[in-house]
């Protein structure tokens, strides 16, 4: 599929012109980055390239210089290097600040850094896309207090969601979310919990969303019963591949709402993408194209 973006999609091959932009992570092999924002730079002809570079956490300061050196337009950050870049920044944007985490980073004609966390509003624009929900009413039950719920959180916050259960395995992690974002958010009510339906408010739950690693790897029974939870709630959970996660799975049988994470991805690079080219992604076309591709 390489070889044919670029003779078969890009109208032309690079040259002296050229801007480069990709994915830094360790590993970064498995991001599907590349094949959101080629097609998408391709149709727009916009004389672009986006790639994937293997960078170890050691030599991160060195590899972001160097980018802005080479006078790169800019590029995206996956695990493990969210939290890493944010001290590297010349300028942060106020919610990834609170985050704590930039996933997007655009480098300006001085090579100064600019960062960016596009995978907050990324889940809430993929979630309002499909269900069009007053979030401001909504109570939500967050399962996990790693690197995305902390995006998550802070994107339906921004949005104006008021109620939020963050539920944890490791109860401590989920209380200093909470405490990282509180302050900033003054009208909303935040708890921590561990992730024991004894513990959560499920039956009076309108938004539950996986955010832990449970179901990535593995297809046992999600370990928290979907019972409580009342007919018209949505179930969420943010891993895309597999499409449909034990958790969506036993919401559908439950005949309950569900969405997967393919829509975050595909919003959060949309974001990214505006911000360096100035130009809307085309989301369909490009979502067409993952979909066949996973
Ligand atoms: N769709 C998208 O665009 C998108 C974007 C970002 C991330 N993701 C996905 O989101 C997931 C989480 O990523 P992350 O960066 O937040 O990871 P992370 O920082 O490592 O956090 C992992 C979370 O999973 C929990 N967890 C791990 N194993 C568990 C188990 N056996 N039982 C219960 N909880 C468990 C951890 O709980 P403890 O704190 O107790 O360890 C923690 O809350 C990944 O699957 C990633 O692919 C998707």
């Amino acid at each position: 599929m390489s070889a044919n973006l670029c003779t078969d999609t890009f109208p032309r091959l690079p040259d002296a012109q050229t801007r480069l932009l990709g994915v830094i992570g360790h590993p970064v092999s498995h991001s599907l980055s590349p094949a959101i924002h080629n097609p998408a730079l391709a149709m727009l002809g916009l004389n672009m390239r986006y790639l994937a570079f293997p960078v170890h956490p050691d030599r991160l300061p060195q590899a972001v210089r160097g980018f802005a050196a080479m006078g790169m337009l800019g590029f995206n950050a996956t695990v493990p290097h969210k939290e890493a870049l944010v001290p590297l920044m010349d300028w942060l944007e106020p919610l990834a600040q609170r985050i704590g985490a930039v996933n997007t980073v655009l480098i300006d004609e001085q090579g100064r850094l600019h960062g960016y966390n596009t995978d907050a509003p990324g889940f809430v624009d993929a979630l309002l896309e499909r269900h069009p929900l007053s979030l401001r009413q909504c109570n939500v039950v967050l399962l996990g207090a790693g690197g995305a719920a902390r995006g998550v959180v802070a994107g339906l916050l921004e949005a104006g969601c008021q109620r939020i259960t963050v539920a944890n395995r490791t109860v401590a992690r989920a209380a200093q979310l909470i405490a990282d974002l509180a302050s900033h958010y003054p009208t909303a009510a935040l708890h921590a919990a561990p992730m024991q339906e004894a513990a959560l408010p499920l039956e009076r739950c309108d938004l539950l969303i996986n955010t832990t690693l449970l179901g990535l790897h593995d297809q046992e029974p999600f370990p928290l019963s979907l019972h409580a939870l009342p007919a018209q709630a949505l179930v969420c959970d943010i891993v895309y591949a597999p499409a449909e996660t034990p958790l969506l799975r036993a919401a559908r049988q439950r005949g309950l709402a569900t969405l997967n994470g393919l829509g975050m991805l595909l919003h959060q690079a949309s974001r990214a993408f505006t911000l360096w080219t100035g130009q809307k992604m085309p989301l369909d076309f490009v979502r067409q194209r993952l979909l066949d591709m996973l």
